[in-house]
């Protein structure tokens, strides 16, 4: 519906069969120019030439996506994923798609820390466009070792997924428990020369205490929200749709989650913030921006449109024109809460 109300090629089609003869014509908006406005964000530190980015695991180290549109015209890339060592991840099927979103659990398949760095890197290095790896470990040795690594092959920045099992306290996730959180961020932090960027977990109930656990470690900035965990079950087999029965949740269910979370913790902690959960426009990510979001991460509706970063971008740049800002840095934080 969206795309149609933006592309109609004039203002009588939208009334085009809807039997209604006496009814307006659909407006169609002016495009305002958005030549003017400055679009370019700072994150820890780290110029990105506009506010959006797209999450990690969807996007995998770009390849793909390369083929679409040229990888310069984004923020950043949140790459796939890694881990010390390759991972097949998990059994199909490991992706299941729910009302106004999908399941997951394709379990961290990627080739490994070393490969990436010899492989992937420098593709991604052939475009202006700011490079963070997403890492996960088994151990906060795993986390250390990889983030020596990926410092010395030169990424911009280290996101660190504390989403996943922490092997030496029984599998319970880092993101879960402060104490956890802040261990990994501070062995991350230690072998770092690059900002390091802690994803928070949504599956929490109070998310600030873990932002501040995080942010007291050195984090030099946090993104969230990773997915949010959920299940689906065929009522005729009764099997869960998922071989791993459970998984996590993304795509447009989980926006007011994102922006919610998104505005607390910015609220708690005095980091950047890099926000995602459920971005498909322009306006989805305007409100993680006013709830204090400096950049946005496009994830899950890439799989619909490989073109909507672009969108939101262009969104991003047509909002800001409307409301007369210059800067689009400046919706950041400027949610008026009642
Ligand atoms: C298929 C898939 C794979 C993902 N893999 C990772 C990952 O490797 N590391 C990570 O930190 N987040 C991962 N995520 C979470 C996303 O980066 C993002 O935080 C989440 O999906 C919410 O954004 P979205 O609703 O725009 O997708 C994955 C999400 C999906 C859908």
């Amino acid at each position: 519906m969206r795309e149609a109300y933006h592309f109609l090629p004039d203002a009588t089609v939208g009334n085009a069969g809807n039997g209604c003869k006496s009814a307006p014509a659909f407006p169609v908006p002016e495009r305002p120019d958005t030549s003017h406005i400055d679009m370019a964000v700072e994150l820890a530190g780290v110029h990105l030439k506009n506010p959006v980015a797209v999450a990690s695991g969807t996007f995998g180290f770009g390849r793909e996506y390369g083929e679409f549109f040229d990888l310069s015209q984004l923020g950043a890339i949140c790459c796939k994923g890694l881990t010390l060592h390759s991972r097949e991840g998990n059994p199909p099927p490991r992706i299941a798609e729910t009302p106004m979103g999908i399941l997951n659990s394709v379990g961290l398949q990627n080739p490994g820390v070393d490969a990436f760095i010899a492989g992937e890197l420098p593709f991604l290095r052939q475009y202006d466009v700011k490079v963070i790896a997403n890492i996960s470990g088994n151990t906060p040795e795993e986390y250390g070792i990889m983030c020596g690594k990926l410092s010395e092959a030169g990424v911009d920045m280290i996101e660190v997924n504390i989403s996943c099992p922490n092997v030496k306290a029984g599998g319970l996730a880092y993101g879960t428990r402060p104490d956890l959180a802040a261990e990994v961020t501070r062995e991350a932090k230690r072998h770092s020369s690059v900002p390091v960027m802690v994803k928070l977990s949504p599956n929490v109930t109070d998310i600030t205490e873990i932002a501040k656990a995080v942010a007291g470690a050195g984090a030099d900035a946090l993104s969230l929200i990773n997915t949010l965990r959920g299940m689906r079950i065929d009522v005729n087999t009764r099997r869960p749709i998922l071989k791993m029965n459970t998984g996590g949740l993304s795509g447009p269910a989980v926006l007011p989650v994102a922006v919610r979370m998104v505005w607390e913790v910015s609220n708690a902690v005095d980091l950047p913030i890099l926000g995602m959960g459920g971005v498909s426009t322009g306006e989805d990510a305007a409100q993680l921006m006013l709830a204090g979001a400096s950049a946005v991460a496009v994830g899950t509706a890439l799989f619909d449109d490989p073109y909507t970063p672009l969108k939101v971008r262009d969104g991003l740049a047509e909002l800001a024109a409307r409301q007369g800002l210059d800067r689009l840095r400046t919706l950041t934080g400027g949610v008026r809460p009642w």
